[in-house]
């Protein structure tokens, strides 16, 4: 695949395999500093924690890790190696990042009334609604505690204190987003570009957060920190695009997901702002119908489900997380980067945008 060409269903799947093997790379370092992070600290609520980081059952007993992608500690670290950085000297900025994500899924789970997450019932349903606030913000303070550890890796305190500016600013982003998000359900008639601006804080500045820190670690000039932080800033919208069209179309047993649960809780998804775009006002009333209904049944999903993909919502949605995701890609082309390290993040923008996982 050259870098001028969108890429289509096959050449996504490969890329996939490709990205999947990059990620391997640093996900035994991942998973042993994020370990290291909750040594110690056992009994609840960090028997939850790890309930929820799918090491342990319910009962506390270990299983077979089950838990995300580690796509932002992967991106911090290759952003890291990319400007000639040592990725262990980002371990713990990359490991406290994906505790933000985490604590921020435990949250979105209630957010959302989301039943399931990694196939997994999810910390709220299982604990109830306190325990997972609670265990959410102690997971917070735990990536706050977790990327104070660079003091101990011979990182000047500026660097350190711009790293720690740079995730809360991300934090605080995240949180106007998810209020967007909650506010939009009950609206219709969403924008594009308000679902953009929507997307940016709840899902695109943690990614371009990671990729900013990393560059920040590795030693990076102002200039390639923060055109790695437009990549990645680029990158998560394609990433939140791509998201909202595997609710609707992608395999749940891949996701981890239940199908269909951003149209059961009413959501403004991608599909469902370009869906309003095209429909007529006889198609606006049955999507709005099903998106305002709490309790729609299984067979009115699946009819909201092909309204959309009759309007054409499916195949504009993906074609939008392509274009973001090769938007992306032009952010790295000036910046002084790895040639080996600049390629594996290419394909992890077009991951973004094409992925079925
Ligand atoms: C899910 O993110 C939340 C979104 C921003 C869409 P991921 O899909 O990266 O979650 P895991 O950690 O890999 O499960
Ligand atoms: C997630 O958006 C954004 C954050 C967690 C901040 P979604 O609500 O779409 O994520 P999923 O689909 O539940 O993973
Ligand atoms: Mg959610
Ligand atoms: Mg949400
Ligand atoms: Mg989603």
């Amino acid at each position: 695949m050259t870098s001028d060409t969108a890429p289509g269903p096959e050449a996504g799947i490969d890329a996939e395999a490709r990205v999947l093997h990059a990620i391997d790379r640093y996900r035994l370092a991942v998973m042993a500093e994020l370990r290291s992070a909750l040594a110690g600290r056992n009994g609840p609520p960090y028997s939850l924690m790890r309930y929820h980081l799918g090491w342990e059952d319910e009962n506390g007993r270990p299983i077979d890790e089950n838990g995300g992608k580690l796509l932002r500690p992967t991106l911090c670290l290759l952003c890291c190696e990319a400007v000639g950085g040592e990725p262990e000297r980002g371990l713990p900025a990359a490991a406290s990042i994906e505790l933000i994500h985490n604590f921020s899924l435990i949250h979105d789970d209630l957010e959302d009334r989301s039943e399931q997450r990694h196939g997994r019932e999810t910390l709220w349903r299982r604990w109830g609604e306190a325990q997972a606030i609670n265990t959410g913000d102690g997971m917070f303070a735990l990536a706050h505690a977790t990327l104070l550890r660079l003091t101990e890796l011979g990182h000047p305190p500026e660097r350190v204190l711009e790293a720690v500016r740079m995730l809360d600013e991300a934090t605080l982003r995240l949180c106007e987003g998810q209020h967007r998000d909650l506010l939009y359900e009950g609206e219709r008639g969403i924008s594009t570009a308000d679902y953009m601006e929507m997307i940016e804080g709840k899902s695109a500045v943690l990614i371009a957060a990671a990729c900013g820190i990393g560059a920040l670690l590795g030693g990076a000039d102002d200039a390639a920190v923060r055109g790695l932080y437009e990549f990645g800033r680029r990158m998560g919208l394609a990433f939140q695009v791509r998201d909202d069209v595997l609710d609707i179309w992608g395999d749940s047993v891949i996701t981890g997901k239940p199908a269909g649960d951003d149209l059961r809780a009413g959501k403004n998804s991608y599909p469902v702002v370009a869906g309003f775009e095209r429909a007529s006002a006889e198609q606006r009333k049955l999507l709005e119908e099903l998106l305002a209904n709490d309790k729609p049944s299984d067979a009115d999903v699946a009819r909201g489900c092909r309204l959309l993909e009759k309007l054409g919502a499916r195949e504009e949605s993906e074609r939008m997380a392509v274009e973001q995701g090769e938007r992306a890609v032009t952010y790295l082309g000036d910046l002084p980067l790895n040639e080996e390290f600049r390629r594996d993040l290419e394909q992890l923008a077009r991951f973004a945008a094409t992925r079925s996982a």
